[in-house]
């Protein structure tokens, strides 16, 4: 390693390009992100390019303990005064749908750029919103309302040859990732394994949202917006809960050379999305297979760069703020260096003919081709062969366990090659029929 003593540094560093600037930020919200963004701010002050000065803070309740010293800032419970305070940038991190979403809307139609971090109002409120800022001509950010502590998505949003983007697979939900690794590393059961993250703080005390694939439906269907132009709405996503894997599921995708993972998929060519959130095998050489616990991680596949591989904390307190605040930065600069338009990724939606399509709802379809993992329980497994019968019917089997017998009842995991969902499902309905068997699958992913 080479040591530079008194590196000269260079005065116009693309790191350091800008004079301090004060930038005064109504924050709807003084939860946890909330409160990390009033503590980063303070703490951040005179290392930054920007200096931000809370205008006001919206709460439910101002009396209530909180993380942060809250004493010297301008709690309100009254919306009206938070759009009142006369902000350069608003936050919006309440969470949910209203009043989030009333509130938002005011702002723009006030011309006051507005910063999310909340995916769940533009997953159901995306096209209202953004159409309202670009009435307004005013910015609408969120990067931290995807894989929250990444800043990919801006970074995209200004590199029209790297955002050439066709489809992605991505772990979008911490808790959901932790509880699978947990249950990879140590052979914990899903119920343990959801306790040991409650216990961690990495699961709310009602994980129903992250559990069951609702959350990472509200963040995929904000990627499709963000990379494609879609207007996609959550109902339309084909998602399954972790809480169906078990803990010899894990087990026996090692033994393949893989480990399950909640993986959310999708895919646009031509006029249709693909487009899944549930369990996936993955397998030992993905990338997404070394995602581990609550990290995030996305691999883009992209028209001219390859895969783009993002990865790191997806969400967070402290993460989160300084993502939302980079963000207030970029917002703030409105008519300077910002661009609000979202313009969608794929050269057949880039093209100005088509734009207007790309904005209609297109079919979305789920995950139909490709390999499989399969679980078959039944109470005499090993006299069916159940491998060589969906054989004969046309199923080619990658790889099969040997018959697990353990609690009285035969099961078995099988690893396919590419087969067509509607085949796998007609073949196992035979051996099923046949054998008395139960069939439990999800996607494998190379
Ligand atoms: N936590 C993370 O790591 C993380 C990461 C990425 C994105 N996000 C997103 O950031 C947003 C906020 O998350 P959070 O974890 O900070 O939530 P939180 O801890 O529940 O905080 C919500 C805040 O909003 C206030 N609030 C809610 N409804 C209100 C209402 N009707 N009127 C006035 N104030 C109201 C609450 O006031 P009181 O304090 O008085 O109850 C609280 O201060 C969500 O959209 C979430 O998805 C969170």
């Amino acid at each position: 390693m080479t040591i530079v003593a008194n590196a000269p540094r260079v005065q116009h560093s693309t790191i350091d390009p800008a004079p301090v600037r004060e930038i005064r930020v109504a924050v709807l919200g003084l939860g946890q992100v909330g409160g990390a963004i009033a503590a980063l701010a303070a703490r951040a002050r005179g290392t930054l390019p920007a200096s931000f000065e809370v205008a006001s803070a919206l709460v439910r309740d101002p009396r209530k303990p909180r993380a942060i010293d809250a004493a010297a800032l301008p709690l309100t419970t009254d919306p009206r005064t938070a759009l009142a305070s006369k902000p350069d940038v608003l936050v919006e991190v309440l969470g949910g749908i209203e009043p989030a979403r009333t509130l938002v809307l005011e702002a723009l139609n006030a011309g006051i750029p507005v910063v999310t971090a909340n995916k769940t109002l533009l997953a159901y409120c995306g096209a209202e919103l953004f159409s309202a800022a670009a009435a307004a001509g005013v910015p609408l950010l969120y990067e931290a309302s995807v894989l929250a502590g990444v800043p990919f998505l801006g970074t995209l949003g200004r590199r029209p040859l790297a955002r050439s983007v066709t489809g992605f697979r991505a772990i979008l939900n911490g808790t959901s990732n932790f509880v699978l690794t947990r249950m990879a590393r140590d052979g914990a059961g899903f119920a343990e394994a959801l306790t040991s993250a409650q216990r961690a703080g990495f699961a709310e005390p009602d994980p129903s949202k992250d559990i069951e694939g609702d959350d990472a439906v509200e963040k995929l269907c904000v990627l499709l917006r963000h990379l494609a132009g879609f207007d996609i709405h959550p109902s339309q996503i084909d998602k399954t809960g972790i809480a169906g894997v078990d803990g010899r599921d894990q087990q026996h995708a090692s033994a393949f050379g893989g480990t399950v993972r909640p993986v959310a998929a999708a895919d646009w060519s031509g006029e249709t999305v693909t487009a899944y959130v549930g369990p996936v095998y993955v397998e030992g050489t993905n990338a997404l297979s070394r995602v581990d616990g609550v990290q995030n991680a996305i691999a883009l596949t992209t028209l001219w760069s390859g895969e783009l591989f993002f990865s790191g904390p997806g969400a967070g307190p402290t993460v989160t703020a300084a993502t939302v605040l980079d963000d207030v930065v970029e917002a703030s600069q409105n008519g300077e260096a910002t661009s609000i338009e979202h313009e969608p990724a794929s050269p057949r939606a880039a093209n100005p003919r088509l734009r207007h399509r790309s904005r209609q709802t297109p079919p979305v379809t789920s995950v139909n081709d490709g390999a499989w993992f399969v679980r078959l329980t039944s109470s005499s497994l090993g006299e069916a062969d159940a491998p060589s019968l969906l054989a004969s019917l046309g199923v080619r089997i990658r790889r099969a366990s040997c018959i697990d017998a353990r609690s009285g009842r035969h099961s078995q995991w099988l690893l396919t090659h590419p087969c067509g969902r509607a085949h796998l499902d007609a073949a196992l309905d035979v051996l099923s029929a046949k054998t008395g068997c139960s069939a439990w699958r999800i996607p494998a992913l190379e």
